[in-house]
């Protein structure tokens, strides 16, 4: 019990301050929401009404998402981990609560959705379903990839390891990837590999591992040319046989129809 009209002040003025912090963060998260709302409808074509997005899954795993990662970022690791994992039983979305997340993600359908303790996500990213922003095993400390800005990652796709993938970037389905990619690129395949960039379709061909056709074309001419001296040898022998049966040299060569004795 505060004793003087000082202490109970005091008292006052802190409740008002806990209030204060208490009704920002509250209208922090509804903004939020709400972007995320206005997101989801801009980017998904089968979204007609905020209603309909807000059962969405991907905006209830976000917004179990900034619970977690201010309990993780204040300490409270365990909290953390207990609300994202309640998020993943409700939402199939798994998003470890240390990720770094920018502003205007968008998790499509959602289901297998998982993010990594040590990844970064840019600002207005689209990931669907099944995508895994994980580690490779390989790595400690930093693990997990960083998405820059307007990041696409196709359903299915598996993006592995500590690599930056630069802005503008679309990850096809299913593709893994394994390497950075730099902005502006489509990357697709297994592992990835970039078939696009701003637009224009890139050149795979390998020049260093591809044959050389001049060294090809000389290996088939050595074993043309082996294959006649066999023949040659053998054309010697049974001419050698001919004219040991004869006595003399063999007749053996024909030209114009008429024998032309073969000189040793
Ligand atoms: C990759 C993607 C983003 C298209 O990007 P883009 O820059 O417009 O590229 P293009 O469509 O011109 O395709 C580029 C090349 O990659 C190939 N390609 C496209 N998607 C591919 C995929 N998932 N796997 C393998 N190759 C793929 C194309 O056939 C094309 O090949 P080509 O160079 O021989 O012609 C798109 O195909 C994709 O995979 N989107 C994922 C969307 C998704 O997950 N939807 C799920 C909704 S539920």
């Amino acid at each position: 019990m505060p004793r003087t009209a000082d202490e109970r002040n005091i008292k006052t003025r802190d409740k008002a301050k806990t209030f204060d912090a208490l009704m920002d963060t509250l209208i922090r998260a509804v903004r939020e929401v709400m972007r995320d709302v206005r997101v989801i409808r801009q980017r998904d074509p089968a979204a007609q009404s905020t209603a309909e997005v807000l059962m969405y899954s991907g905006l209830h795993a976000m917004l179990f998402y900034r619970v977690a990662h201010i309990l993780y970022l204040s300490g409270h690791k365990t909290l953390a981990r207990m609300v994202s994992q309640t998020a993943r039983f409700l939402t199939g979305i798994e998003i470890h609560p240390g990720a770094k997340i920018g502003k205007g993600l968008f998790i499509d359908h959602g289901a297998g959705v998982v993010i990594g303790e040590t990844a970064e996500i840019g600002d207005n990213c689209t990931i669907y379903q099944g995508v895994t922003l994980g580690g490779t095993g390989k790595d400690v400390g930093k693990r997990h990839p960083t998405l820059g800005n307007n990041v696409m990652v196709g359903s299915g796709a598996k993006v592995l390891g500590p690599m930056e993938i630069g802005d503008n970037v679309k990850i096809a389905a299913n593709a893994v990837v394994l390497e950075a990619i730099p902005s502006d690129c489509t990357a697709v395949g297994i592992p990835a590999r970039v078939v696009r960039r701003r637009g224009a379709r890139v050149d795979n061909f390998d020049q260093v591992h591809t044959p050389d056709p001049v060294t090809q074309e000389m290996c088939r001419m050595n074993v043309r040319i082996e294959a006649l001296r066999r023949t040659v040898d053998e054309l010697e022998d049974q001419l050698e046989a001919l004219k040991d049966e004869a006595g003399h040299p063999a007749p053996m060569l024909v030209r114009g129809g008429e024998y032309w004795d073969y000189e040793i």
